[in-house]
């Protein structure tokens, strides 16, 4: 099936992914923040979204945000499908936040799947699944970092970022479905790796949106993880806190965590909201300034491991 003379795409040093095979774990949260981390500390950074529901952590859509590119819409994941299709670049919406482009997410993405599974028939075969990183490799030396957003349950989206990036990380949940979520990326990261991208490695992986206080349970997942991913998978110690509505609402704005943060002092209180002044919706919980250390704490971490396992 393998094709001794295919070509084999290098990615970029510093790219990575956020994937594992549970949806609703925080992976596209994580993506956006941690891109977002990288171009506010001066990193040229492209966030690329393969997953086929656009959740739009940065209100690229819901709040036009950065500039779309010349040409037919990439929204909705359209510019994703589109490059895939006509194997052409990747064209980002550019400047979503100062040094961040993004490829956006959306129901196009979902349209690849079917187009993949006709392409993996024909001459390409496997090759096919180096699709996502051919659409990458022009654009590629624009960027200081690449950051990868994945599908949940969807082994061809999932193997596409695989085959993109070069630093894995796993967030988890602590419930089983989670844990056996990292069973299926795990497949995916060894198949991957062994016939179309040798440079990847898992990165790290970490238990995201848990009580920080348990830390039995902690120890417990970190057991989970190891059992799954391998002995020697790098655990992060950052554990962001489970903090649903502020995670919510920022996500709503389109806000990153840190941003929504910044309206706090002018946020209105529950007694206006109780008096007819206000809505719930104006009222900016104060756990969202836990969420945006704790997040923060995560995002650097995340790079320290990142060069790690770069050596
Ligand atoms: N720290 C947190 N505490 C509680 N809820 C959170 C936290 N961070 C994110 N969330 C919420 O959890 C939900 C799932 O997060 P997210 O969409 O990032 O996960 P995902 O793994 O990308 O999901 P999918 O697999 O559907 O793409 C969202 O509603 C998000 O707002
Ligand atoms: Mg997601």
């Amino acid at each position: 099936m393998l094709n001794d003379d295919m070509d084999l795409v290098e990615p970029p040093q510093k790219s990575e992914v956020i994937g594992t095979g549970k949806g609703g774990v925080g992976k596209s949260t994580v993506a956006s923040h941690l891109a977002a981390h990288c171009a506010a500390q001066g990193e040229r950074t492209l966030l690329v979204c393969v997953t086929s529901q656009d959740d739009d952590d940065l209100g690229v859509k819901k709040h036009d945000r950065g500039r779309q590119p010349d040409g037919p819409s990439v929204l909705d994941g359209m510019g994703l499908y589109r490059a895939i299709h006509e194997r052409s670049p990747l064209r980002p919406v550019q400047d979503v936040r100062p040094n961040l482009d993004v490829v956006p997410g959306g129901e196009a993405v979902g349209e690849l799947i079917p187009l993949l599974m006709a392409r993996l028939m024909g001459p390409e075969g496997v090759g096919v699944v180096l699709s996502l990183a051919r659409a990458i490799q022009p654009i590629a030396p624009f960027y200081d970092r690449i950051v990868f957003d994945s599908a949940p349950e969807n082994d061809s989206l999932e193997q596409l970022a695989l085959a993109a990036g070069r630093h894995l990380f796993v967030p988890t949940r602590s419930d089983d479905s989670s844990i056996n979520g990292m069973k299926r990326i795990a497949k995916n990261f060894k198949s991957v790796r062994r016939q179309l991208n040798p440079w990847l490695t898992v990165a790290g992986a970490f238990l995201y949106a848990s009580n920080p206080s348990a830390t039995l349970l902690h120890e417990e997942v970190k057991g989970d993880i190891r059992e799954t991913l391998g002995e020697g998978t790098p655990i992060l110690s950052t554990v962001v806190g489970y903090r649903e509505k502020p995670a919510r609402n920022a996500r709503k704005k389109g806000l990153l965590f840190s941003e929504y943060a910044e309206l706090l002092p002018t946020s209105a209180k529950s007694y206006d909201v109780a008096a007819g002044r206000a809505t719930v919706a104006d009222v900016v919980p104060d756990a969202i300034v836990g969420l945006t250390d704790d997040m923060r704490a995560l995002t650097t971490e995340m790079l320290d491991y990142s060069r790690k396992a770069s050596g």
